[in-house]
């Protein structure tokens, strides 16, 4: 690996599996009767256990230090009291900051037993998410990730948020590029050995259209439909890509 990108990659590393951790361990407690504040205030402990701070607390004014996201939820729901039932599903979105770098990733949880519905959506978003993991590496166009995860989507009869993207990721919580999870292949940008970004599609049951409530984060699905996301951070390399934000479970 060359050695101008090695640092970056090894302090990205650092932070995704503090973050990836954190998920880890909300695995353990995704149950029927969790508030989604304690998905909050475990993510807030395990950052800081870990010597690491959360990077959405107090980001652009967002108050809590993960983002929880409920069934029609898109994204950037802010956890309350609201107490998950059998049959929801949640994305739960942790940004870990660290020596100076971040590491971003999400997971969409299954509470209790969810319909066939919902389970294929959250299959279909984890599949899409990691087909374009799977093709990425020096010189494809960023509207290939796209172009993939798009393909697969549409194929289940599902839909791609526009309103959202994956983003370069570093020293910096959100960078250029924007990484749209639909589009063409062979248009865009092309990517270069070293580049650190995120792969974060939303995937909706119906209609792709969104809307923010009147807490200026919270993005719901216009037609009230379910909607799942997965993200990982990765680090482009000459021959492929490194996810720094797996699971060690
Ligand atoms: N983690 C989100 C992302 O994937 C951003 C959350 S920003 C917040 O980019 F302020 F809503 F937390
Ligand atoms: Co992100
Ligand atoms: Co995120």
């Amino acid at each position: 690996m060359s050695e101008n990108y090695k640092e970056a990659f090894e302090k990205t590393r650092l932070a995704g599996t503090i973050a990836a951790g954190a998920l880890d361990e909300v695995a353990k407690i995704a149950i029927p009767g969790l508030r989604t504040d304690k998905i909050d205030k475990l993510c807030y402990e395990f950052l800081g256990d870990h010597g690491a701070y959360s990077a959405p607390l107090f980001y652009r004014g967002f108050p809590k230090s993960c983002c929880t996201s409920t069934n029609h939820v898109v994204c950037h729901g802010i956890p309350s009291d609201k107490i998950l039932k059998d049959g929801d599903i949640v994305n739960v979105d942790v940004t870990a900051f660290k020596d100076g770098w971040h590491g971003d990733t999400s997971r969409t949880f299954e509470i209790g037993e969810v319909s066939v519905k919902a389970k294929k959506l959250v299959r279909t978003t984890y599949e899409a998410m990691m087909k374009a993991i799977k093709i990425v590496k020096e010189d494809i166009h960023l509207g290939d990730i796209g172009s993939a995860i798009q393909k697969h989507v549409e194929a289940e009869g599902f839909s791609v948020v526009q309103d959202f993207c994956g983003h370069g990721i570093g020293q910096l919580f959100h960078k250029e590029p924007n990484v749209l999870h639909y589009g063409q292949k062979g248009t865009g940008e092309k990517i270069k050995a070293g580049m650190i970004f995120t792969i974060e599609p939303m995937i909706n049951l119906g209609k792709y259209e969104t809307k923010t409530l009147n807490d200026g984060w919270t993005a719901v699905t216009k037609d009230k439909s379910l909607s799942a996301q997965f993200e990982h951070t990765i680090g482009v390399t000459k021959d492929g890509c490194e996810i720094f934000t797996l699971s060690g479970n």
